[in-house]
């Protein structure tokens, strides 16, 4: 069960003084606001599902500097538990690429607050952490990078050219690049999510990857049911009828896996999925992993 509200402010020792007139002077519109959510779940979100805690010291710190109220998001637990899960998908993905290729960039796009090169650095590789402006002025002031192989930049999704904008390696020569997109792309309209898809498969490198998350075409225009997202005014304007049909926005792509968060239900969870996957065609919320070759 969820803490009783007053709990849900408390401070740990030691936590940097609250800020919480950052978050006010940012202004961030509905959907940049909604970075809030995950954020909180990284940091309190492994109270309730211990086994997903994923240990994300730098969310902590930072929830309790913004002093932000977590109401909201824990009241939603589902979210919380879909947050946790691909972050423990995502830091697995991404240990398993730079095993691979342990000098090579990884980029997350709508990154938020997040911080995946906590646990994604190798020593020898490279991290870009891009969101639209406003996001970015409050991310530089909280989180400016400490290390010369890691880089901030802005980024509009919905503005074709990006990836030459954000000086992003192109041709078969280049290394693959990890390109991490979670909690993103719902938001966008559908035409802008195949435009980012296949300006990915457009420009990267071969072996590159781009992992999203996506919610069933059935979450499109009913965020409102989220108790975390219904105060944001953000809404979902894309979802997938079925994970295949992430591949079709360009012939290089390949879907090379797709994960549903009813994996973290066990059988119980794993039997919901196979009867509603007919009628559903995707997973509820789920991961796809996409990859272009030559
Ligand atoms: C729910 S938050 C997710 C943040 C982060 N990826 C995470 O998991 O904590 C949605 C993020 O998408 C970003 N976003 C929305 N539209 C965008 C766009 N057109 N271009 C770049 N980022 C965008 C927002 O600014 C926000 O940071």
């Amino acid at each position: 069960m969820p803490p009783p509200r007053s709990r849900r402010r408390v401070r740990p020792p030691g936590a940097p003084c609250p800020a919480p007139d950052l978050l006010a002077r940012a202004q961030l519109p509905p959907v940049p606001g909604t970075l809030l959510i995950p954020l909180a779940a990284r940091a309190l979100g492994g109270r309730y599902f211990p086994w997903l805690e994923c240990g994300d010291a730098v969310a902590a710190r930072l929830w309790a500097q913004l002093g932000a109220d977590a109401t909201a998001t824990l009241d939603d637990l589902p979210t919380v538990l879909n947050v946790l899960w691909r972050t423990q998908a995502l830091k697995a993905a991404g240990r398993a690429f730079f095993a691979e290729h342990p000098q090579a960039l990884g980029v997350n796009l709508g990154c938020g607050l997040t911080h995946h090169f906590q646990w994604l650095d190798t020593g020898a590789n490279h991290w870009l952490d891009a969101d639209l402006p406003a996001v970015m002025a409050l991310r530089e002031a909280l989180l400016s990078p400490r290390c010369p192989r890691q880089r901030h930049a802005q980024v509009d999704l919905t503005q074709l050219g990006w990836w030459q904008r954000l000086g992003l390696a192109q041709g078969a020569a280049a290394q693959p690049v990890l390109v991490l997109c979670e909690g993103v792309l719902m938001y966008l309209q559908p035409a802008q999510v195949q435009a980012v898809l296949a300006e990915f498969a457009e420009h990267a490198p071969p072996g590159s990857r781009l992992l999203l998350d996506a919610v069933t075409r059935q979450a499109v225009g009913r965020a409102r049911v989220h108790a975390s997202l219904a105060s944001t005014g953000a809404e979902f304007h894309w979802g997938v009828g079925r994970m295949a049909e992430l591949a079709g926005a360009h012939p290089r792509l390949t879907l090379l896996r797709e994960q549903s968060v009813s994996e973290c239900y066990g059988w119980a969870g794993l039997a919901l999925d196979a009867f509603t996957r007919p009628w559903l065609g995707a997973p509820l919320y789920g991961l796809a992993t996409l990859g272009v070759e030559d």
